[in-house]
């Protein structure tokens, strides 16, 4: 059979990826996924999604929180460097083809590949028997087809995203088996495994919003300092003058992302005891407010230019649809839908 791929506009290789609205970006997200992403601007055709519909499957009871978080999120985005003359930003509620795509999808879907998804049976678990929906059970599917209907070839994920990228890769190979006639309808995407950086909150536990020991890269300079304060380190260093332990301390380990240059100096008088944990906390919240400084500014104008967020996810969602609309007519052909 004949597909209709969608134009590529080079030969770069189409890049998916996504982030839910759920607000609190922080400086996890920023040397972690977002450096990343700003680079695939230039290195591949790049799709950026607001997985709205994704957020709703534990968020459902907070709609306007979602709501709240979408163009915030985006503006976030831009002012981290990902550039929407390089790369396609959109908005997945806004391209109804996903949702069109997972309702087929879903009928050659055992119910039992997604309940071995280990996200399932955890969330549940962490968050409660109220996220125990089929939209939930479905997150998954939903994430294939967020990729596959602008056939996305590689999607950079952190570790907890693999058995998802697996999951789908196998419904792509069942659906390609039933239905494609011996041609490859569905791209079988490839998981980027991108070693995001651990970087650690104020507590030292991974950096995350839902701990509440998150850099917020929204928070202003006196609430950084606050934060950077507050930080734990190395609980065997209790005074100047006690040698202390670099690779136990997260201030350490967030210098590394800050300012790499002075790693050597700041463990070398961490070991020695000349280097108090308050100095070097005052030096770090300095330089931490330094390098978020462009960022912030950045975030304030375009939080200052609602329009031009909204009209940057508007023409990334039209160049979506595009795409959407064609994967579609082969997924149905294949289907004898039509
Ligand atoms: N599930 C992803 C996460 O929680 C977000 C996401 C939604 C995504 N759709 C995607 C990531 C498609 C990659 C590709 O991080």
């Amino acid at each position: 059979m004949t597909t209709t791929t969608a134009p590529l506009t080079s030969a770069k290789p189409r890049v998916m990826s996504g982030m839910r609205p759920t607000g609190g970006l922080h400086l996890g997200h920023l040397v972690g996924v977002l450096t990343q992403w700003t680079a695939f601007c230039d290195t591949a055709d790049a799709f950026f999604e607001i997985a709205d519909l994704h957020a709703y499957t534990t968020g459902y009871e907070n709609p306007q929180a979602i709501r709240d978080a979408r163009n915030e999120m985006v503006a976030v985005w831009l002012a981290a460097g990902v550039d929407p003359k390089k790369s396609t930003i959109f908005l997945q509620s806004a391209v109804p083809e996903i949702a069109e795509l997972q309702a087929l999808l879903a009928m050659i879907t055992p119910v039992s590949w997604l309940e071995r998804v280990p996200t399932w049976k955890g969330q549940i678990e962490e968050l409660g028997s109220h996220v125990a929906t089929y939209g939930f059970l479905g997150y998954p599917l939903l994430q294939l087809c967020d990729i596959a209907i602008v056939r996305g070839e590689r999607v950079p994920v952190g570790r907890d995203q693999v058995a998802h990228l697996e999951f789908g890769r196998e419904v792509v190979r069942r659906f390609n088996y039933l239905y494609g006639d011996g041609s490859e309808v569905l791209v079988e995407p490839q998981p980027t495994l991108t070693e995001f950086a651990e970087v650690p909150g104020t507590d030292g536990r991974k950096m995350s919003k839902s701990y509440n020991n998150a850099i917020l890269i929204a928070d202003d300079e006196e609430t950084t300092t606050k934060k950077v304060r507050s930080m734990i380190t190395d609980p065997q260093k209790v005074r100047k003058g006690d040698p202390g332990r670099p690779e136990v301390c997260p201030v350490f380990a967030l210098w590394k992302f800050v300012n790499p240059l002075k790693l050597d100096g700041i463990a070398e008088g961490c070991r020695s005891g000349a280097l108090g944990c308050v100095a070097d906390k005052t030096d770090f919240a300095e330089q931490l407010n330094a390098y978020l400084r462009p960022v912030r500014e950045r975030l304030a104008v375009f939080r200052d230019d609602p329009a031009q967020v909204e009209a940057i996810i508007e023409e990334g969602t039209a160049r979506t649809r595009e795409i959407a609309s064609s994967v579609m007519l082969d997924v149905k052909r294949a289907m004898k839908l039509l």
